[in-house]
């Protein structure tokens, strides 16, 4: 039966009554605007989420990736954009918070690239600026230059962030390693989830710091490349978590751990690039009590933000370098006040964040 024709079978029931009032638009999106977008002649399926504006216009990336269902994609969308109005607000960045998915199931891999990109150039037009896409899990700088032939603005056509992304993640583990008493990153075992742009680069100035690099990535040549070139090891993706070390950064995919993991992670520092790593609140809890010391994602993760800042300003790399090593201190900050006031970096790294928002927001004298 249809809901159509549920509701004629049930004339009493009225559009309030329905069993999922509430759901779409108080649940699965607090934001501001969230846009399902269809194109007829690609077939493109997107989802495009500003979760909030107060600051500047939304910047966040362009996931594209094959989803289980649409809900999870737009699920996907909202959480990441909410993780983006956190993260330029934590930094200190005029702008909002966020995201955008394209659903890349096997029907759109058949169509032209360019084609598909343009088309959702076009969706992110119609919103007036008010949200300007970067890149994300799989999509490119060349990707982001042709959407920018069809969209008003968008950031990372240009150059890549990642290297800055990496560095941030880099002196954000120093960091969070001093915060526990280490005095540098010699012999500390780090695992790596994913080798690609930020994975690759962030195994890269670990090694140079003399940490051990494990890594893996469901490519496994690409872990392998990533192994060698840093005298570290490669292991199966699935058994990354397994792995045995100090630090466990996730570079890849959301939520990678939560409530019934946290408790088997067997490391002593959380501290990864992956947006909205953990399932939910509650594993920020869970971590704190396995004695896991979480980084949260949107505080660690900025550089690569903090970047397109950089290049809309035309600052040099001598001007962003201190900026994104900033990062490092704001880490150092966030974990002292955690551990001053009991509660979880989590917390107080949205309490950063949540103070920017407020004080936006206020009237000036
Ligand atoms: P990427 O697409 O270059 O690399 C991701 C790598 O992870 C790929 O090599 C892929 O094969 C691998 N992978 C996918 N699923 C995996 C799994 N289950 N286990 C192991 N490996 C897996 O993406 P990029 O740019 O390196 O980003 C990585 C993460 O960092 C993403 O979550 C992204 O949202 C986040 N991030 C990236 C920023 C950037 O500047 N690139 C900025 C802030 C966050």
């Amino acid at each position: 039966m249809t809901r159509q024709a549920a509701f004629e079978h049930e004339p009493h029931k009225g559009m309030n009554q329905l069993p999922h009032k509430g759901v779409l638009m108080n649940e699965l999106f607090r934001g501001e605007q969230m846009v399902c977008c269809h194109d007829r002649d690609t077939g493109l399926r997107a989802v495009i989420a500003v979760d909030d504006t107060r600051l500047g216009p939304a910047v966040g990336g362009v996931r594209m990736k094959a989803y289980p269902s649409e809900l999870a994609a737009i699920t996907e969308a909202q959480r990441l954009a909410a993780g983006m109005t956190l993260k330029n607000a934590a930094a200190g960045l005029p702008f909002g918070g966020g995201k955008s998915v394209i659903l890349a199931d096997d029907a759109l891999r058949t169509q032209d690239r360019t084609q598909v990109l343009r088309a959702f150039g076009r969706f992110v037009g119609r919103l007036g600026g008010s949200y300007i896409p970067g890149v994300d899990m799989g999509t490119t700088v060349g990707d982001l230059a042709v959407v920018g032939t069809v969209a008003p603005r968008v950031a990372c056509a240009e150059s890549d962030p990642s290297p800055w992304t990496a560095l941030g993640v880099h002196t954000g583990i120093r960091a969070a390693i001093a915060h526990l008493g280490g005095s540098d990153l010699h012999g500390v075992r780090v695992a790596i989830q994913g080798a690609g742009h930020v994975g690759a680069e962030l195994a890269r100035l670990l090694a140079v710091d003399g940490a051990h690099v494990i890594v893996a990535d469901v490519d496994p040549a690409r872990a392998q490349l990533v192994a060698a070139r840093t005298g570290g090891e490669a292991v199966a993706a699935d058994r990354i978590t397994s792995a045995g070390c100090d630090v466990f950064a996730p570079c890849a995919v959301a939520k990678v751990v939560d409530t019934t993991t946290a408790g088997s992670l067997g490391c002593r520092v959380l501290a990864g690039a992956a947006n909205d790593q953990l399932a939910d609140r509650q594993t920020a809890a869970a971590l704190a009590d396995a004695g896991v010391l979480y980084v949260p994602d949107f505080l660690i993760n900025a550089g690569g933000v903090v970047q397109i800042y950089a290049s809309m300003q035309g600052w040099d790399d001598d001007r962003l370098r201190p900026e994104v090593l900033a990062i490092g201190d704001r880490v150092a900050a966030v974990l002292d006040s955690a551990r001053h006031d009991s509660v979880s970096p989590l917390l107080a790294a949205e309490a950063l964040a949540s103070r920017r928002l407020t004080e936006s927001q206020a009237v000036p004298a």
